[in-house]
């Protein structure tokens, strides 16, 4: 049977433009007209195409163009598909690959044969680059069905399972439930945790940030966060509940990019929402609507760009594969071209020298000013996790020639960048100590021109011997010294930073555990910024006083990270430590959102309770810890390729001498 989601009358958020649109388009008819209606449901909803009456001249013709990507469809107006509400929600039932099927008509493509004409086009250098001006071009959804030579019995199976039938997967297969006795603060979590799902279409498609009841000003907390919602889905992944992962992949990419606007300036094109919530919306005779309604920063405090939300959206999408062994999600066009879209917009060329990410303040996870602006070590260690991520996802066809060279270049240099520049032990900093200023030569040690009175006094005797860790940022003659949790976790996990300097990082974080776990883990960032340093960089917020939130408070939330990146590096001890401590406090204290003073003593000053992030990152920890072996296809291992490739091209070229000849740090390895 097929159950294929199709066009409901739950919708995107059309902008004004948009509607405008909608009206002379070929899609705009058939929008109209492929709306469904649940009989017995007033919320206009419709998810199974088989429960419901078509009323719209459907033309397979127009469908067929679709999926096999040619351009004629994409010649629409431009605003054709942007504010589609197709949406591809799970099929229900056992679906094969390698046919799409909509309302009943079948059509064929294989299932390698991603479109390649959808939105690329060569800018004569080489490079692939999307079409400004055709831009809506969000292709209709369509889950394939039926036949297809590497599905077994119908299921979708993971590469080990086709290669090796007879060995057990590691996969956790949908239902199958972790064997290990839960105590009561998890299935207390876990309760908590179906609680704050939030329901599309009745189809659950993400968490929400916190679910206090007793709060009357939720502010955008009832809404459903991008970086908020992984460790719900890790969560949901390792039990075996694949479902609503899927939905809040599929539901997220059709809110990817281009609506919104700040002032009348679109975000780039790929961009992901920093949150989304569904608000329902009254039609006529007492009907109601659901729509989808993202934020892109053009509502939020401080109208912060959320870059990191489509990192992690590509993360989670590996995480999806590796855990359920389904890889027909990651092959799915829609998918395809929305990895390349948020790709392509990481990777575009700007005014920038260096290989790492350049952004505003707020753009992560510290979501307002605290003077990470520049080259934050988080967006790094996303940024590299999400490229590695894409690059074992891409679809390999001539398309993506272009774009997996891109990827390698820009892994190897980032990798380098933040080994060699970012990396902080003793003997860095005397180093930096005796720094020479002023150097004008591409010899140059002292690169970045660092004064060495910026070396705060604090961090002379904070590092270990057998320590050390990446910086939180790096600028011309501006070091931030600070240490940033998530950054440094994500730097092992991914392996951005050597085997070596992963050791040392958890070396520290051991060493100063007081600083940085102390009575609850884990600190965001230490030190906290005070007096003068508060005021210019935080420019006075009252939320980011020292020692609370953002400003040095402690985030549980950070304790599936540090589980991971422990477990990775063998030193799963440290791991349960944390957890043991998180476990005892976070259910007596109402699972706060951070936790307050150097030393996590205090709830928060203005924490929210019920924050789902904070149980989903203790319930992940325990999955986790439970199951060593999904844990580990979760990171990433040193990557020699990587490693080994330069691609300085001017060196190449011969006319410069390539700095990285003379680098120091590879030998850490
Ligand atoms: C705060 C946090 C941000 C989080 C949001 C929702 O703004 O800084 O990281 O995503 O709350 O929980």
């Amino acid at each position: 049977m097929i159950t294929t989601n199709l066009v409901c009358n739950c919708t995107m958020k059309p902008s004004p433009k948009i509607l405008i649109g909608y009206k002379n388009s070929w899609f705009a008819r058939c929008h109209h007209t492929l709306t469904m209606s649940m009989s017995n449901k007033s919320t206009t909803c419709g998810h199974n195409l088989h429960l419901i009456t078509m009323q719209c001249p459907f033309h397979a013709r127009e469908f067929g163009r679709i999926m096999h990507g040619s351009q004629q469809v994409f010649g629409l107006p431009s605003s054709s598909f942007g504010q589609s509400s197709s949406i591809g929600l799970s099929t229900t039932g056992t679906t094969k690959r390698g046919v799409s099927s909509i309302a009943g008509i079948n059509l064929r493509f294989k299932s390698r044969d991603f479109s390649n004409s959808v939105e690329t086009h060569e800018n004569g250098n080489g490079k692939m680059v999307y079409l400004k001006g055709g831009m809506n071009v969000k292709p209709i959804v369509v889950e394939r069905v039926e036949n297809d030579e590497d599905s077994v019995g119908g299921k979708e199976v993971s590469g080990l399972e086709v290669g090796e039938k007879n060995e057990k997967s590691e996969n956790v297969e949908e239902g199958e439930k972790v064997e290990e006795e839960e105590t009561e603060v998890e299935k207390e979590a876990w309760q908590l945790l179906h609680e704050a799902l939030v329901t599309y279409c009745d189809t659950p498609v993400g968490t929400v940030a916190a679910n206090d009841s007793d709060d009357h000003q939720p502010l955008n907390y009832d809404q459903v966060f991008i970086r908020d919602f992984i460790p719900s889905a890790l969560a949901f992944l390792l039990k075996g509940e694949k479902e609503i992962v899927k939905n809040f992949l599929l539901n997220t990419l059709q809110l990817q990019s281009w609506e919104k606007t700040v002032d009348c300036y679109s975000p780039g094109q790929g961009l992901m929402p920093a949150s989304f919530k569904v608000k329902t919306t009254k039609l006529d005779e007492g009907k109601t609507e659901e729509v989808l309604d993202p934020d892109f920063g053009e509502s939020a405090i401080g109208r912060v760009a959320p870059v990191d939300s489509g990192l992690w959206w590509i993360i989670l999408l590996r995480a999806y594969g590796k855990i359920t062994g389904e890889y027909g999600l990651q092959e799915r066009l829609d998918v395809q071209t929305g990895l390349r879209m948020i790709l392509h917009l990481c990777l575009s060329d700007g005014f920038d020298m260096f290989p790492s990410l350049l952004v505003t303040d707020g753009s992560c996870m510290i979501d307002r000013r605290m003077g990470i602006h520049g080259h934050p070590l988080e967006i790094q260690a996303l940024f590299y996790s999400a490229l590695r991520s894409a690059r074992e996802m891409l679809a390999a066809d001539e398309n993506s020639k272009n774009l997996i060279g891109e990827i390698n270049n820009r892994l190897s240099a980032l990798q380098f960048h933040i080994r060699e520049y970012y990396w902080l032990d003793m003997q860095k900093m005397n180093e930096i100590y005796r720094y020479k200023t002023e150097e004008y030569s591409l010899d140059a040690t002292n690169k970045f021109n660092i004064y060495p009175d910026q070396i705060p006094l604090w961090l002379i005797d904070w590092v270990p011997e057998e320590g050390g860790y990446l910086l939180g940022n790096l600028q011309p003659a501006h070091m931030d010294f600070r240490f940033f949790m998530l950054g440094n976790l994500w730097s092992i996990v991914s392996s951005l930073g050597t085997p070596k300097q992963n050791n040392a990082i958890l070396n520290l974080i051991e060493a100063n555990w007081g600083d940085l776990v102390g009575k609850m883990p884990l600190k965001i960032c230490y030190p906290a910024l005070e007096h003068h340093e508060w005021r210019i960089i935080t420019g006075c917020d009252p939320k980011n006083t020292p020692w609370s939130y953002h400003n040095g408070g402690s985030w549980p939330t950070l304790l599936w990270q540090f589980t991971l990146a422990c477990m990775k590096m063998n030193r799963t001890e440290l791991a349960e430590k944390a957890v043991a401590l998180a476990e005892k406090r976070l259910p007596r204290d109402s699972w706060p959102e951070y936790y307050d003073t150097r030393t996590a003593r205090f709830i928060g000053k203005q924490a929210r309770l019920y924050q789902t992030w904070t149980l989903a990152g203790f319930l992940a920890s325990k999955m986790l810890l439970k199951n060593p072996k999904l844990a580990s296809l979760l990171s990433w291992d040193e990557d020699f390729e990587i490693l080994e490739s330069c691609v300085c091209l001017l060196n190449k070229s011969g006319r410069v001498k390539c700095s990285r000849d003379a680098a120091k740090s590879q030998i850490l390895v």
